[in-house]
């Protein structure tokens, strides 16, 4: 569910960078890493041709108000932005609070440690001031650097899904989620149950990974057991890291009953087992 944000007071300082709103006297600033290629690339729009395009982007962040200005030593740097999370990547979160991060910087200022230093103070004032309940972010699987980014600050994958790029090409790209931490597990764990897709399963430990603690396996176990609505949230799909099925499985008819409606999603079951390396949910 999006809501509507306006950063244009909003100032954020971080150890070494501040975030704050763009001004029209960034645009020398804004075109100098614009320009380089292969930097907005990687996030799926263009390098700019001339200034005239700077300035009429420069415009629209100053009126859309959802992008800060990264500013390092009084000049800007780059730039992040909170945007809507597309619904149409992740339908299963349209009923939180949400919004998605996206962020370029300039070339000269890569491998710094900035963006995860922006991105844990960007997290922190959505959670905290704008209370939301998760945060997405995404990247292009031909992009190494901001995966890198998005998993040093505690996003975790669990979505795959082509992303239509303003250049007019198509992207693979992994989507991630990060909670915040008044979101019951229970309610993160039925959310990530019905981002499985028909015909596949997913393990108790790859669900404990997405909670960010591969130590908890048997809490996923456990909060499978209770799920109120097994049919909105499809706790069929879960099998051991062996790719067996759950002995005490909850509804009426138990392990059966998982077999029944592993077969009816078109997943083979054999000796109530499931062979894991055709059938897991993988996020490439
Ligand atoms: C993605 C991006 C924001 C990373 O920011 P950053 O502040 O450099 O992040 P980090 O310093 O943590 O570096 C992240 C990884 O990039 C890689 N990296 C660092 N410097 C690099 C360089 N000069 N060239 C290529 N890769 C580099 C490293 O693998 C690093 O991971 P490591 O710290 O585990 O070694 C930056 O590369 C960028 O602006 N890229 C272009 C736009 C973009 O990709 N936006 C995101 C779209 S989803």
């Amino acid at each position: 569910m999006d809501f509507p944000i306006d950063l244009t007071n909003v100032v954020i300082n971080t150890e070494r960078l501040t975030l704050r709103a763009f001004k029209p006297s960034d645009l020398e600033d804004f075109f100098e890493y614009a320009k380089v290629p292969g930097v907005g690339e990687m996030a799926g729009w263009s390098h700019h041709k001339d200034i005239n395009e700077s300035q009429m982007i420069l415009d629209m962040f100053m009126n859309g108000k959802k992008t800060f200005a990264i500013v390092y030593d009084g000049k800007v740097i780059g730039s992040l932005g909170i945007e809507e999370t597309n619904p149409n990547h992740f339908p299963e979160l349209n009923e939180y609070k949400c919004k998605e991060l996206g962020y370029v910087l300039a070339k000269p200022f890569w491998g710094r440690g900035f963006m995860p230093e922006l991105a844990k103070a960007a997290i922190e004032y959505l959670f905290k001031e704008q209370e939301v309940d998760c945060i997405t972010c995404c990247s292009f699987i031909s992009n190494p650097q901001s995966e890198r980014v998005q998993h040093k600050v505690g996003f975790q994958d669990c979505k795959s899904f082509t992303f239509e790029t303003r250049m007019g090409t198509e992207e693979p790209s992994i989507g991630r989620v990060i909670w915040n931490n008044r979101v019951p597990l229970s309610e993160r764990v039925y959310t990530f149950l019905r981002m499985i897709p028909d015909g596949k399963v997913a393990t108790y430990g790859q669900i404990a990974e997405y909670l960010g603690d591969k130590r908890l396996a048997r809490v996923v176990g456990n909060i499978l057991h209770v799920n109120p609505d097994p049919d909105k949230n499809p706790c069929f799909k879960v099998v051991n890291a062996k790719g067996e099925l759950a002995k005490h499985f909850g509804a009426p008819g138990g392990i059966d009953e998982q077999k029944r409606r592993l077969e009816n999603d078109g997943v083979v079951v054999k000796d109530y087992k499931v062979d894991l390396s055709k059938y897991q949910y993988r996020y490439l």
